[in-house]
C-alpha cells in the first residue's frame, strides 16, 4: 500500500469545495469514490469530468483495485462468508448459505415467501459465525412498506433470541420512489462502513421502476437507471465483503410453449446484475418451494420449505414425507 490516506481531502486533486461536493452526493470514503464510476461523479457531485478522472484514479491508486492476479481473486473468494437461513434445505440449495460479495434475488409471485425470507435473514444476519451468522447488522431497504417489526420480533421470540436487540441491530428505511431508493443506496457505502452492516436488503427492487416507467418510450431509460443501481449494490457487496438480497416480481412471458407462464420482471439487465437467481413458488400443503433458475456455479436444484413462526423451516413435499 501506499502512503496513509484515509480522508477524501488527503487525496491528491481533492480541495475542501470539490470533497464538499462529494460528499454531498455520498462519496464520502475514498472506498466508495474508488468503486464510483466516472460519469456519476460528474453527474452526481457536478465535478468537471477532468478532475473526476483524477480523483477516481487518486482514489483507486490508494485502495490499489486497478488490477489483481487471478490467485488474489483466488484469495478474496476465501474471504467469502455464508449466511444461514435457518433451513438447511434452504442452505445446501445455496452452496451452505447465502454468499457475501455477490447479489442474491428471490423471484416470486405475491405471497411466495420473499418478504418472509429477507426478515428471517434480517435475524440470521447478526447471529455469531458459530451459529451461521455474519456477526453484523442488517440495512433493510422496503419499497413496498411489507417489513414488519411484529413479525420479525415474533420470529426471534420463537428462535430463543432476544428480539429487542434484533430489532435494535436492522436500520430500516422506507422509499418511496424509484429516485429515493437510488438516492439511499448512493448514500448506503458509508452506513454500511459506519453500521458494521453485513446484510443489504432491498425488497423488492423493482416495483417504483415499474410503477414510474410506464410504455416502450420510457424502458430504455428505465434499465439504464437500473443498471447503474444494480452495479452499484454489487460493489458494496464486493467492496464491504457483505450479502446483498433483492426480491422481484414474476410476469407473465408470452413466450412460454412449455412449462413456466412466468419470467422474472426486470428483463436482461436485471438477470445478469444477480449473482444468483432463486424462484419461490407456493407448493400443496402450504409448502414452498424454492429452485436456482440461474447461478454461475450453484446446480439447478430445489428445496422444500415452509413460512413459520420462526419465520422459514425444512419441509419435504407429500411424497417424500411419505416413505
Ligand atoms: N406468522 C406466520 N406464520 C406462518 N405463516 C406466515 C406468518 N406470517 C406470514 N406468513 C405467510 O407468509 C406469506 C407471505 O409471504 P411474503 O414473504 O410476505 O410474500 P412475498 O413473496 O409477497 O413477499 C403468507 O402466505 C402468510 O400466510
Ligand atoms: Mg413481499
Amino acid at each position: 500500500m501506499g502512503q496513509e490516506v484515509s480522508d477524501i481531502q488527503d487525496l491528491e486533486g481533492v480541495g475542501p469545495v470539490t470533497a464538499g461536493k462529494l460528499r454531498d452526493a455520498g462519496f464520502d470514503s475514498i472506498g466508495a469514490l474508488a468503486i464510483a464510476p466516472v460519469r456519476e461523479l460528474v453527474e452526481k457531485a457536478s465535478l468537471e469530468t477532468s478532475v473526476a478522472v483524477k480523483v477516481s484514479r487518486a482514489a483507486r491508486q490508494t485502495i490499489q483495485t486497478d488490477f489483481i492476479t487471478a490467485k488474489q481473486l483466488w484469495e478474496r473468494r476465501q474471504t467469502l462468508l455464508k449466511l444461514t437461513f435457518g433451513s438447511n434445505n434452504l442452505n445446501k440449495l445455496l452452496g451452505g448459505g447465502l454468499e457475501t460479495q455477490a447479489i442474491t434475488e428471490f423471484v416470486g409471485e405475491f405471497g411466495a415467501g420473499k418478504s418472509q425470507i429477507c426478515m428471517k435473514l434480517s435475524i440470521t444476519a447478526q447471529l455469531s459465525s458459530k451459529e451461521g451468522g455474519l456477526e453484523g447488522r442488517v440495512l433493510f431497504i422496503d419499497t413496498e412498506g411489507t417489513f414488519a417489526a411484529q413479525r420479525v420480533y415474533q420470529m426471534a421470540q420463537a428462535m430463543g433470541l432476544e428480539p429487542e436487540k434484533l430489532l435494535d441491530g436492522i436500520i430500516y428505511s422506507r422509499v418511496y420512489n424509484s429516485d429515493h431508493q437510488i438516492l439511499t443506496v448512493d448514500h448506503a457505502f458509508k452506513i454500511c462502513q459506519e453500521e458494521k452492516i453485513k446484510l443489504l436488503v432491498v425488497d423488492s427492487v423493482l416495483s417504483h421502476f415499474r410503477g414510474e416507467y410506464i410504455g416502450r418510450e420510457s424502458l430504455s431509460e428505465r434499465q439504464q437507471r437500473l443498471n447503474s443501481h444494480l452495479h452499484k449494490l454489487l460493489r458494496i457487496a464486493q467492496a464491504l465483503n457483505l450479502a446483498v438480497v433483492i426480491t422481484n416480481q414474476v410476469q407473465a412471458n408470452p413466450q412460454a410453449f412449455f412449462g413456466d407462464p412466468t419470467r422474472p420482471a426486470g428483463g436482461n439487465i436485471l438477470a445478469h446484475a444477480s449473482t444468483h437467481r432463486i424462484m419461490l413458488k407456493k407448493a400443496s400443503g402450504g409448502l414452498r418451494v424454492a429452485k436456482v433458475i440461474d447461478s454461475p456455479y450453484l446446480p439447478e436444484s430445489e428445496a422444500y420449505f415452509q413460512i413459520t413462526e420462526k419465520g422459514i423451516d425444512d419441509a419435504a413435499p407429500k411424497s417424500r414425507r411419505e416413505d
